[in-house]
Parts: C-alpha cells; structure tokens; sequence
C-alpha cells in the first residue's frame, strides 16, 4: 500500500503545473492573488475546445475586485507559482518542475469592464511570447524558472483607453507528442489600461477557444531534440 501511495504522489508531482497569481506593474508588486482571477487548482487544461481555457475556472473566492492601473508602454511582470498559495519558501519544483518545457505568452482583450465574470467571445491579442531559443536552447518554462516565476513584458503603447484582461499562459509540452497531451495553464488580470499617445492602433484579435488547432506544430511537438519551435497562436501585435 505505502509504495504504490508513494508513486501516486510522485505521479501527482510530476504532472501538477503552476499558476500565475500576482502582477507587478513597472517594477511595483501589487500583491498576490489582487487583481487576479486565481484558479484553485494546478491541474492542467488539455482540452482546446473547452470554455476554461479562457481565464481558467474554479477560482480562490472572493475573487478579488481590484483592477490595476496600467499606463500603456508600461513593464508588467506576471508572477507564477507552483500552487495558487504563491511563493511559499523554497522549493526545487517553484514556480514549475524544470523538467517541464514550454512557451509563456501573454494576452490581452478589451472589456466593457474589468471585473465582469463572463469572458465568452472576447477578441484577444498576443502581447509577448517566449517560445524556445535555438541559441541558447532555452525554453520560455526555463526562463520563467531561472527568474523565480517572473515573466516580464511590456504592455503596447498604442492601445486605446479602458479596461483589459490580461490572461497569462503557460503550455506545458512534455507530453505534447499527440493531441490532446499540451498542459495549459493560465490566469487571467484585471487592468485599466491609460494611455498616453494618441497613435493608437486597433490589433487584429482571436477567440478562445480557437486560436489554437489540435495540428498546430506548436501544440503537438516533441521538447527533445527540437532546434526551432513555433509558438501557436496568433503573431505578436506591435505598434
Ligand atoms: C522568489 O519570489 C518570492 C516571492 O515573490 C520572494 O519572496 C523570494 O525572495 C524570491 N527568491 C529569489 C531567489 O529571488
Ligand atoms: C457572455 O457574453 C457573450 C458575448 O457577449 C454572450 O453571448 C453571452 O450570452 C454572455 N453570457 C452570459 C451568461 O451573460
């Protein structure tokens, strides 16, 4: 009885993935879980059809209220941790297992407002995404675990005033070589975004669930002996 429960756990370790908690705004911590609709759970999405891979489900109640203020142009850091209990003190498999390879990449969609709870039929745009370095073979996951959980990016400067979601994912692709076996998991953040130009640009959007394919090469992939990797999704929006 004792080996097999200690397998399971194992097991259990071994697939649970992260979950991206807290935002820092220009280098300014606002908090773990403030502003950031927190999924409950670590366990991974693989179902590209399924509602949940919008900004995740089963949230830490109460869903905080908070929306954070965002000049445009401004640095945000997203903030993952192993569970949704954010950074715990130390430990080898925070904010991920580092076996486990993948891209992180950041959205955004336009809302009416920030906290409304149905986020069905949202147009999104990719801000960022941090796939696989053929150089330095890095992958975005590797990143993430060398800077502690951050993922770093900076909102467009050319957005229009009002209120966004940022949702933040990471593709876990281990077990990616057919579909469904990519691991998704994300949260989604509450911003207003103020902008400061007035060279603003409306960029071409996706809906999820859509943007990604069960054939897309970027989902059904092999992490050993890749030497490119393309990010699935949409391109990256600029200016
Ligand atoms: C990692 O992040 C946590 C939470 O933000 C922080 O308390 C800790 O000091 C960081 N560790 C390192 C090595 O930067
Ligand atoms: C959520 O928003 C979508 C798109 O506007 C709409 O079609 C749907 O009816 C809404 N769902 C609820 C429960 O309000």
């Amino acid at each position: 009885m004792f080996p097999l429960f200690s397998l399971l756990l194992l097991l259990g370790s071994a697939s649970a993935g992260t979950v991206f908690s807290a935002v820092s705004i220009n280098g300014v911590e606002q908090g773990h879980g403030v502003g950031v609709r927190v999924p409950t759970s670590n366990v991974a999405i693989t179902d590209l059809s399924s509602a949940n891979l919008i900004c995740n489900s089963n949230y830490v109640q109460p869903v905080s209220q908070a929306v954070l203020s965002v000049p445009a142009g401004a640095a945000v850091t997203a903030e993952f941790h192993r569970t949704a209990a954010g950074y715990v003190g130390p430990d080898p498999a925070d904010p991920i297992d580092p076996t486990n390879k993948g891209p992180v990449i950041a959205y955004l969609a336009a809302v009416p407002s920030a906290t409304q709870s149905n986020v069905t039929g949202l147009n999104w745009f990719k801000i960022w995404e941090n796939g696989f370095n053929p150089t330095t073979h890095q992958w975005g996951s590797d990143l993430l675990f060398i800077n502690n959980g951050s993922a770093s990016f900076t909102v467009p400067s050319c957005l229009r005033d009002g209120d966004y979601l940022l949702r933040v994912e990471y593709i876990g692709l281990e077990s990616a070589t057919s579909y469904p076996g990519a691991q998704f998991f994300m949260s989604c953040a509450q911003l207003s975004i103020t902008a400061s130009g007035d060279a603003l640009v409306a960029p071409a959007t996706v809906s999820i669930p859509g943007m990604y394919h069960s054939t897309d090469p970027g989902i059904v992939t092999s992490i050993f002996g890749v030497s490119s990797y393309t990010v699935p999704g949409p391109a990256v929006f600029t200016c």
